[in-house]
């Protein structure tokens, strides 16, 4: 059985300005044991569809339909009470901000033996030498004295190691890292990344990082989904993402990629244009605004949305350009590129 499945999500919110597609008809299927990257710019739904898989859009403005299937339970049609009981143990997740995951009023500690009481049978003492322990392996210094501190106490950089020691207290069996490491140094990234690792190897679990940074899933993930305006574009394994690349977007990211061997800020090609609105978005292929290969579609790109699909093995694209031209085309003339920028 798949671990979790979404099945046609979609969470949109109504607005002054009119109703915000923020995700817009995804689908995917991630097992235990196995890394999922999702990729895409700012605004194209990433947060919004982690939040919409941990149940936090219950109770608000979203309207969500389709079906997450969490561990062969549907979590789109249950209450928001029991959501809420799967939080913790089930899954959980790493925050982009760490302030909206953290109660400003207990300390730290409180808010991880807290969590670790609901779903672990123990004393007080025992839950807040767990607490220390964790925060003595996300790499906070003096932790039995830090663990008493309040989340305004820690600097930017602490409280989000605090946050992802309260996300992997409970072993979650799905944990969502959303750009878990761009606050922080990159010994950190390493020693975090590592954790996750930890986790996934020792309780077999499912992990969904996000980012907007490519380079940053390639080594992690099995697969990678690459998200536009709400909707998957290019999905497949990480050698179908980095060796064969079919989606003119994933071509884009791929060439914004900072690159190793410069300096970390350098990009070589940003995207031309910016994300679309998600109340306005453009008619027929989303990206067709920015991509320079829609004349080359007979003019389907801006009248008819293109559809997800297979293109061999598991590797499913969202385009109009034949399954030929796009390899031809990245063979011929992204590839050679790519290497020689
Ligand atoms: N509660 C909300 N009400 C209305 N619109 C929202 C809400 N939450 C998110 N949005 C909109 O949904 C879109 C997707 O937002 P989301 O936060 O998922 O983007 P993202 O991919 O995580 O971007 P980033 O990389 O910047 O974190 C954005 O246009 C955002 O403004
Ligand atoms: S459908 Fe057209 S506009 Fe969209 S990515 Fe393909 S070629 Fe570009
Ligand atoms: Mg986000």
């Amino acid at each position: 059985m798949t671990f979790l499945e979404l099945k046609d999500l979609r969470i949109h919110f109504p607005s002054d300005d009119g109703l915000v597609r923020s995700v817009d008809g995804l689908s995917f299927r991630l097992e235990r044991g196995k890394t999922l990257g999702i990729v895409g710019e700012s605004g194209s739904g990433k947060s919004v569809t982690s939040l919409g898989i941990l149940g936090l859009h219950k109770g608000g403005r979203a309207k969500i339909s389709g079906e997450i299937w969490l561990d062969g339970e549907e979590l789109v049609s249950a209450s928001a009470e029991h959501v809420r009981t799967l939080r913790g143990k089930k899954m959980a997740m790493i925050f982009q901000d760490p302030l909206s995951a953290m109660h400003p009023f207990y300390t730290v500690g409180a808010q991880i033996v807290e969590a670790y009481r609901i779903h672990h049978d123990v004393s007080k003492k025992v839950a807040r030498k767990h607490a220390i322990e964790m925060l003595d392996r996300v790499g906070i210094p003096q932790p039995d004295r830090r663990v008493d501190s309040y989340p305004h106490e820690f600097s930017g950089g602490m409280r989000q190691r605090a946050m992802i020691a309260m996300a992997l207290s409970c072993d979650p069996e799905l944990l969502i890292a959303d750009e878990p490491t761009t606050a922080l140094d990159v010994t950190v990234q390493a020693q975090i990344l590592d954790l996750m690792r930890d986790l996934q190897r020792d309780f077999n679990a499912a992990l969904i990082i996000i980012t907007h940074d490519l380079g940053v899933v390639a080594e992690l993930s099995d697969d990678i989904l690459v998200m536009y305006a709400g909707k998957a574009i290019e999905y497949g394994t990480s050698e179908d993402i980095f060796e064969r690349p079919e989606h003119p977007y994933t071509w884009g990211l791929l060439g914004s990629m900072p690159r190793l061997d410069r300096e970390r800020t350098e990009r070589l090609m940003p995207i031309k244009g910016s994300p679309p609105s998600l109340i306005n978005v453009p008619p027929g292929c989303a990206f067709n605004p920015r991509c320079v290969y829609g004349d080359r579609t007979g003019g389907r790109s801006t009248t008819e949305v293109p559809e997800l699909l297979e293109s061999e093995g598991g590797h499913l694209v969202r385009c109009h350009l034949s399954r030929d031209e796009r390899r031809t085309v990245w063979e011929n003339e992204i590839k050679p590129n790519l290497e020689a920028s």
